[in-house]
């Protein structure tokens, strides 16, 4: 491996540990099913740690049984150093996706913001800690385990503008590749740019939020952007969220 590639790998997972860290996570899993320590001792106390955890070692080993052409990491590799579009003169990390690859449930996001952009993971500013709180609390499911969370663009669109027509169009097969990496059983478009680019139109979400949808035979679900949500923070909004967040828990049960 070159120099270069291995201090972006030594990059990545630095910041790949302080997400976890960040998140409350003290232990992370190994693949033999013990645990590997982040840090002892000073961390906030999670209520939703990942250390010794029957429940992730039976169901991590059946999902790696998932059959898939390309694997995440395939994707990551042929993403490259990207330069597509515009959007990587600006950029400092590419946000590729976090997560568990073998999920049932993925979440689309828009485009990285400010913090993901610095950090390299997706949603790890004020609308990631919304997201975070809707899937762990609303929907008591575990994000690093339960989900994969991506974005239409990988990089950053300055001053959080909406990514264009053409950078959407530079980054849409990976997002395509991830998904037929993973194989969800269900994929959440979180806010209008995403489901308008999964559903190959311009979708009125506050209309069409709710719904159920194909993607490619995969189910999917329309709902509000968290960043919109905490704009609009209404019980009306709230209560949609958590009613589309429900029709999808019991989609991945069915
Ligand atoms: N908003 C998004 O759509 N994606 C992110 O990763 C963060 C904020």
């Amino acid at each position: 491996m070159s120099t270069r590639k291995r201090s972006i790998l030594l990059r990545d997972l630095k910041n790949y540990l302080t997400f976890l860290k960040d998140y409350g996570y003290s232990e992370i899993p190994s693949e033999l099913g013990s645990t590997l320590k982040i840090q002892s001792g000073t961390n906030k106390k999670s209520n939703y740690s990942i250390g010794i955890d029957k429940r992730l070692n039976m169901e991590t080993k059946q999902k790696l049984t998932k059959k898939s052409n390309i694997s995440i990491e395939e994707v990551r590799e042929e993403l490259g150093d990207c330069t597509r579009c515009n959007l990587h003169k600006d950029r400092k990390t590419i946000v590729f996706g976090s997560g568990n690859p073998n999920a049932d449930l993925v979440f689309v996001g828009e485009g990285p913001g400010a913090d993901e952009d610095e950090q390299g993971f997706p949603f790890v500013g004020r609308a990631g800690k919304k997201l975070t709180e809707i899937i762990e609390k609303g929907m008591n499911l575990n994000r690093e385990k339960d989900t994969y969370i991506c974005n239409i663009v990988k990089c950053r669109p300055p001053n959080n503008r909406d990514p264009k027509p053409d950078e959407i169009t530079a980054c849409k097969p990976f997002l395509i590749k991830q998904l037929q990496a993973i194989q969800p059983k269900a994929i959440v478009a979180l806010g209008k740019p995403a489901a308008s680019t999964l559903l190959g139109r311009t979708v009125p979400i506050m209309k069409e939020r709710g719904n159920w949808y194909e993607y490619e035979g995969i189910p999917l679900m329309l709902t509000l952007h968290p960043a919109y949500l905490l704009r609009a923070y209404t019980i009306e909004n709230r209560r949609n969220v958590m009613n589309d967040m429900n029709k999808v828990l019991k989609k991945l049960k069915q």
